[in-house]
């Protein structure tokens, strides 16, 4: 289980998005969050396949396709085929969580199920062998900039401890209202996966990368879980 640092690249400056991509390319970071979002499942519009598949082009970072929509299991294949490394659907989003994370498998892509902050981890119960990551909301879906809901902290560490309980190397990653203060409660709770979007996009794009991977590191220095 490794940590990383993933920009959601929502909250970037999208006339310059590939100097953008390649600033936190340079900060060092391997991962990156592309936000889907259907104007049903959440309430607005964010981007599709083309995008994905034109960073694929220019861009060797791992890319975390975070779906926001409804009945996801139609979107897995296209999403695959532009070049999606890990596709995230929502527990609350379809009729056929199993199926989906299945197809997502069978496309040769990593799987993961999102929780909104009022879902709570039971539902995970059955299905959480058919994960590698679960994703915990710390705002409602649907916007960047958002406060981060202070209950979602006993929610990632509650999902840690179901995970270990079961031997389960999962990835855990967190997303909404991340920043330098916040950082340090998901970590602290076991999120290894961070995301951040107007922490890391407003502003210099590659200092604040930096700085918040230099956060994440000096963690696994200091818990010494580092491999
Ligand atoms: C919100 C998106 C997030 C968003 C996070 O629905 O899933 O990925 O970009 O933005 P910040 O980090 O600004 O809260
Ligand atoms: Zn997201």
């Amino acid at each position: 289980m490794g940590y990383q640092l993933c920009p959601s690249i929502l909250a970037a400056d999208f006339w310059n998005l590939g100097d953008e991509i390649r600033q936190v390319e340079e900060a060092g970071i391997q991962w990156l969050h592309i936000d889907i979002m259907d104007g049903h499942f959440v309430p607005t519009i964010s981007m599709g396949v083309p995008v994905v598949t034109s960073l694929r082009k220019a861009s060797r970072l791992f890319f975390d396709v975070h779906i926001m929509a409804k009945e996801p299991a139609y979107l897995v294949d296209e999403f695959a085929e532009a070049g999606a490394d890990m596709i995230t659907v929502h527990a609350e989003a379809g009729v056929d969580l199993d199926r989906t994370l299945r197809r997502i498998h069978e496309k040769g892509c990593k799987a993961g199920i999102a929780l909104n902050p009022a879902t709570p981890v039971s539902v995970l119960e059955d299905v959480l062998e058919l994960a590698d990551m679960v994703l915990v909301m710390t705002v409602n879906p649907g916007f960047g900039g958002q406060k981060y809901i202070p209950y979602c902290t006993d929610k990632i560490r509650r999902l840690r401890e179901m995970a270990k309980s079961r031997g389960k190397e999962l990835d855990i990653e967190v997303d909404g209202g991340i920043n330098r203060e916040t950082i340090y409660t998901v970590l602290e709770a076991g999120a290894n996966v961070i995301v951040a979007g107007s922490a890391v996009f407003r502003g210099d794009t590659r200092a604040n990368a930096e700085a918040l991977k230099g956060i994440i590191e000096e963690y696994e220095d200091n818990t010494g879980l580092r491999r």
